[in-house]
C-alpha cells in the first residue's frame, strides 16, 4: 500500500464531528520536540505537511491529515515542554488525554514516539501505562536513531525495549528515513 495523497483537514481543541465521521485514525503522540510532525512528514514524503520546528511546543491543536482520502493521521501537541506556561501545559495535557481516552474514539493505532537517545521519560511511561490499561493498540517509535553511534545502538534499543515491556519498538529516523517502510506496514 502506498501513500498517494495527504491533505490537512483541520485542527481541533475539543469536540468535533470529524471524530465520529467513520474514518479510522492513527494518532501520533510523544513529548514536545521528539519529532511527531517530522515522522508524519517522513511517512507521506512531504517536507512540510505537518509543521515541524526546532522550537518546541509548535503543535498546539490536534491536527487531522487525510491520507488517500480514506483515513487520518492525527498529529497531537507534545507534552512536557518546560517553557510553556503551567496553565497551557495543563490544558494541553488535558486535551491529549481527552482525545486518547475519553473522546470515545477507537484509534486504529496509537504511535508513541520516544527519543532513541533519551529513552522513555517518566511521562512517556505514564502515558504508555494508561493507554495499555485502556487496551489501546500501541506501537512505539524510537526516533532520531541517527543520533546514536552504531556502537551504542544495540544496547540502547535493548534498554528501551526492556522499559516499555512487550510493545513493539521500531528504530526510526525521520531525518534519514529509517524505519519508514516498517511503520507504514503497521499503520495501513
Ligand atoms: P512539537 O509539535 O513541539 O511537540 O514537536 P514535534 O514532536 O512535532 O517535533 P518536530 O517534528 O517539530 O521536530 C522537532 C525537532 O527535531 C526539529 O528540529 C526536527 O528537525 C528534529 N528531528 C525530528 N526528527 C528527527 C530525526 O529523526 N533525527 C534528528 N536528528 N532530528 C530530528
Ligand atoms: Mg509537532
Amino acid at each position: 500500500m502506498k501513500i498517494q495523497s495527504a491533505e490537512f483537514i483541520k485542527g481541533l481543541r475539543g469536540e468535533d464531528e470529524i471524530l465520529v465521521d467513520g474514518k479510522s485514525q492513527v494518532a501520533f503522540i510523544g513529548r514536545s520536540n521528539v519529532g511527531k510532525s517530522s515522522v508524519i512528514n517522513s511517512l507521506v514524503n512531504r517536507r512540510d505537511l505537518a509543521r515541524s520546528s526546532s522550537k518546541p511546543g509548535k503543535t498546539v491543536e490536534i491536527n487531522f491529515f487525510l491520507i488517500n482520502k480514506d483515513f487520518y493521521l492525527v498529529d497531537l501537541p507534545g507534552y512536557g515542554y518546560a517553557k510553556t506556561s503551567l496553565e497551557e501545559r495543563d490544558n494541553l495535557r488535558k486535551l491529549i488525554y481527552w482525545y486518547l481516552l475519553y473522546a470515545n474514539v477507537d484509534q486504529k493505532k496509537i504511535v508513541l514516539i520516544i527519543d532513541a537517545k533519551v529513552g522513555p521519560t517518566d511521562q512517556d511511561l505514564e502515558i504508555l501505562r494508561r493507554l495499555s490499561e485502556a487496551e489501546k493498540n500501541i506501537i512505539i517509535i524510537a526516533n532520531k536513531v541517527d543520533k546514536l553511534k552504531s556502537s551504542e545502538k544495540v544496547k540502547q534499543l535493548a534498554s528501551i525495549q526492556k522499559l516499555v515491556g512487550q510493545h513493539k519498538v521500531i528504530p526510526y529516523s525521520a531525518e534519514e528515513k529509517i524505519g519508514v517502510g516498517e511503520l507504514i506496514k503497521e499503520i495501513i
